[in-house]
């Protein structure tokens, strides 16, 4: 059975993931959901203007009462600016599975942020709230986002044809990756976190 507590603090060695609040709109808006650089990777377009972007935030910020919503912005421990993104979702009941995404604003990608937040939530994900499963799917043209996965220890379990079609009315492949639990934790590569309950 999944064990939910909701989105706790995580320290990793560089960043801090966090809950988001209202007043992180803009830095949301102008480091990553304005921008089609990244959006374009997404499902749902970029934001034209940040009143979007705050009634999104007013919705994620809302379900912070739940202990089973997982969504957490990523901080850069160093100079505490709000990169990106990161969220489980879609717990299946029946299954113990759930999926990950996430984004990194552009001017901080290949820096090696994206696969310490996603190691990080995967070690959440196994040894904090017992998840059997953890998916993801990344557009065939962004290999980045592949790639981030194999680093956390998901493996590619195929493609899928015109899965999504994105805000530019683009039909895209879709890689699948996966990981289980039991092999998350005989592949003991665990990623160091600290959690901190809120
Ligand atoms: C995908 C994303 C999260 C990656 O974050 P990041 O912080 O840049 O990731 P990292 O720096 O940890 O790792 C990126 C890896 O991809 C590799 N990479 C980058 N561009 C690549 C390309 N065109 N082809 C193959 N590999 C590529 C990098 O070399 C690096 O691998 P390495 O560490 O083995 O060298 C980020 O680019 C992003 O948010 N993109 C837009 C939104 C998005 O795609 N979200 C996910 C939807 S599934």
């Amino acid at each position: 059975m999944i064990h939910f507590i909701g989105t706790p603090k995580i320290e990793t060695q560089r960043l801090i993931l966090r809950q988001l609040v209202l007043k992180d709109a803009q830095n949301v808006f102008d480091n990553w959901l304005s921008d089609e650089r990244v959006s374009d990777n997404r499902v749902s377009p970029a934001h034209k203007q940040v009143s979007e972007t705050k009634e999104r935030l007013a919705r994620i910020i809302a379900d912070y009462e739940s202990k089973e919503h997982c969504y957490w912005g990523i901080e850069l421990k160093v100079d505490g600016e709000l990169i990106g993104e990161i969220d489980l979702y879609d717990f299946d009941r029946a299954t113990d599975n759930c999926e990950v995404s996430y984004s990194i604003g552009y001017k901080w990608g290949n820096q090696g942020y994206g696969s310490e937040a996603l190691k990080a939530v995967v070690e959440f994900g196994f040894n904090y709230m017992n998840i059997h499963k953890i998916s993801a799917a990344h557009n065939t043209d962004n290999p980045a986002s592949g790639r981030i996965m194999v680093k956390a220890g998901m493996g590619q379990e195929g493609i899928v044809r015109h899965m999504i079609r994105n805000a530019k009315n683009q039909y895209k492949d879709c890689a699948i990756y996966g990981i289980f639990q039991e092999d998350y934790i005989r592949r003991n590569d665990i990623a160091e976190i600290r959690v901190i309950e809120t």
